[in-house]
């Protein structure tokens, strides 16, 4: 009869006895599954785990602190946070292709992790959150692969880091479960997936500071509205995209060639596939005024109504 209870005793000796008295570093991305590892490491084997926490400036806005006040700040985990937006900004300029943009960003990912943990001594270990559909999807498992999830693999052959990935198994209902057994927040455990790319797959195209501004600035709205709402929790992914499409809006007495937006708003079991949120009218008239008000250089919204297959949730 198997319960959470169990899978954390069971998890918690596991690791135990892998790591020994050795050190484990973390990526925290801010989301749910590294938040949930960090946290279930935390309680395993306490300060041998160094957490680190890159900033790629691809976050959404007031992530970054958010993630710092909690896991550090309430469950007293120790993070190293980086702030390496230039790093990765410099590296995805003129870069257009999506999965060129996932390998770079998860390439220099993994790049400013050797720079941290060459800082360190004697760690053995890199945990990571992967969750068993982010196996299936990057095609570990099965033979096609959709889309490279980049927290999946990909360890350069000089990294000599074992792997250590308790959520394998576990599906996303699963992965909240767990937290919640392990006390954390709800507004930790309930946080909507985000993928590792970030922002960086909603911006369309080439990835400017000014694209991402847009981003960042229409989610928020977009955020705020659904939770207003009342249906932050019904929709399993909701968010904004910049579909690099500029189109003829008139704002007083001028005419406007400005930016459309999308949003992107799903209901979902495990991500694997997806159906298009109902989100009433009058809430999406809502969003839809204050983003073209708020955001500059904005003058249309579009909603997405395809599922999952044959679109994807993300739009790259
Ligand atoms: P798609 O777009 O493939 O997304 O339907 C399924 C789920 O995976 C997330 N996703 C990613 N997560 N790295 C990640 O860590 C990625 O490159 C990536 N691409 C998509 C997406 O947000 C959704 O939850």
């Amino acid at each position: 009869n198997w319960s959470m209870d169990d899978f954390i005793d069971l998890q918690i000796e596991h690791i135990r006895e892998t790591v020994g008295n050795k050190r484990v570093l973390l990526g925290l991305s801010g989301g749910v599954d590294s938040s949930v590892v960090g946290v279930l490491l935390h309680k395993a084997i306490g300060t041998q785990l160094t957490s680190i926490f890159v900033d790629h400036g691809l976050l959404r806005k007031g992530e970054a602190k958010q993630v710092m006040d909690s896991l550090e700040g309430k469950f007293g985990l120790n993070i190293v946070k980086v702030d390496a937006q230039d790093r990765f900004l410099s590296k995805l300029a003129g870069v257009t292709e999506p999965e060129k943009k996932r390998k770079i960003i998860g390439n220099e990912f993994i790049q400013v992790f050797n720079d941290e943990a060459q800082k360190l001594d004697g760690i053995d270990f890199l945990a990571q959150g992967t969750l068993y559909t982010d196996v299936i999807e990057s095609g570990t498992d099965t033979a096609q692969t959709i889309k490279s999830h980049h927290n999946v693999g990909g360890l350069p052959e000089d990294m000599h880091f074992q792997l250590i990935e308790p959520l394998r198994s576990l599906f996303k209902d699963e992965a909240r479960e767990l937290g919640e057994k392990l006390g954390m927040p709800s507004a930790l455990v309930w946080r909507q997936p985000f993928p590792g790319p970030g922002l960086g797959i909603r911006v369309l195209g080439e990835i400017t500071p000014e694209k991402l501004q847009i981003v960042r600035d229409s989610d928020l709205i977009l955020r705020e509205e659904i939770k207003k709402a009342g249906l932050d929790r019904d929709i399993w992914q909701y968010f904004t995209v910049l579909p690099n499409i500029k189109s003829v809006g008139v704002m007083g007495d001028g005419r406007t060639y400005d930016y459309a937006v999308g949003i992107r708003a799903v209901t979902s079991i495990d991500g694997m596939t997806a159906d298009f949120a109902r989100i009433p009218w009058d809430v999406l008239q809502e969003i839809s005024v204050r983003i073209v008000n708020e955001v500059d250089h904005v003058n249309r919204i579009l909603y997405d109504v395809t599922s999952k297959p044959p679109s994807t949730i993300e739009w790259e």
